[in-house]
């Protein structure tokens, strides 16, 4: 199937599931749950999985969207928590359709000013552009934030304005989820979510999924989160399959033995989860 532009699959459906990918079986693991679902997924790229790749987009991006074309799903490719302009202006040679510029460190004018530019760049080159406002905690070499302080979630009136003045065509918000966590224990603000849907024109956009349960993903979408961002999730499903089979066959070498299986095991995770989103789950 041709890929299909991340504003076309989140126009289209209630909400969309979007998987980091770090490996290629990554990719082929969100290819085939999304295909068992029978529902379209968003496959996407972080900055920090690029630096893992030794800051080198091409080779990762070029096998993701070789996995994605040869799927019989509906699947876009996104560039996730990008900061550096370099790799931003990368992306539409390598395939995206989408990027998340990730500018929430900065304060509030600077996270504006840089937001703006990134999407004048993007919308020149026809990419639809994500950022965000608040902090959602747990980014990879941060200072953990507790994500239950009121103080960086994202205020309503101001996520209004911050959309208005940048132009972004979808908004990643701080509301009780956090990044990395590998339990399920997260508590959303659903007043909070209620309330930003109502101020902001653009699609909500929840990140840290991995720790929120699936009730609590449910009534997310039903009160207006569009586009569902899981990682860590697929990272537990990997690791745990990896460590099962070695405790199993200590002596073997094969890494097909043990990638097969952590594929298997994304594959299920990744299907669960669009089930979830998609409120067949
Ligand atoms: O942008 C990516 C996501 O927010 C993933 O977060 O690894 O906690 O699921 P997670
Ligand atoms: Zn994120």
């Amino acid at each position: 199937m041709p890929l299909v532009p991340t504003a076309s699959l989140i126009a289209a459906s209630g909400g969309v599931a979007a998987f980091n990918v770090i490996t290629l079986e990554h990719a082929e693991a969100i290819a085939a749950g999304a295909e068992s679902a029978g529902l379209p997924a968003i496959l996407q790229l972080s900055e920090n999985a690029v630096k893992f790749h030794g800051g080198r987009l091409a080779p990762i991006a070029a096998a993701t969207a070789a996995v994605a074309r040869l799927s019989s799903a509906d699947l876009s490719l996104h560039l996730d928590h990008v900061v550096s302009p370099d790799l931003l202006h990368q992306a539409h040679a390598e395939g995206f359709s989408s990027v998340m510029y990730d500018a929430s460190k900065l304060p509030y004018t600077d996270n504006v000013r840089a937001t703006s530019e990134a999407v004048r760049w993007g919308h020149a080159h026809g990419i639809w552009v994500e950022a965000e406002l608040g902090r959602v905690g747990g980014k990879a070499g941060e200072t953990p934030l507790d994500a239950h302080t009121p103080g960086v979630r994202t205020d309503p009136a101001e996520a209004a304005s911050y959309v208005a003045s940048t132009g972004v065509d979808a908004l990643a918000v701080a509301v009780g989820s956090s990044h990395a966590m590998t339990e399920r224990t997260a508590v959303l603000d659903h007043a909070l979510i209620g309330a930003l849907r109502d101020a902001v024109p653009v699609p909500l956009v929840l990140h840290g999924s991995s720790g929120v349960p699936d009730a609590e993903i449910g009534r997310a979408v039903a009160a207006g989160m569009r586009k569902i961002n899981i990682g860590t999730a697929l990272n537990t499903a990997f690791t745990g399959a990896v460590r099962g089979y070695l405790a199993e066959d200590a002596r073997g070498v094969d890494p097909r033995r043990y990638l097969a299986r952590a594929r298997e095991e994304m594959a299920g995770t990744v299907e669960r989860f669009l089930r979830v989103v998609s409120g067949a789950g």
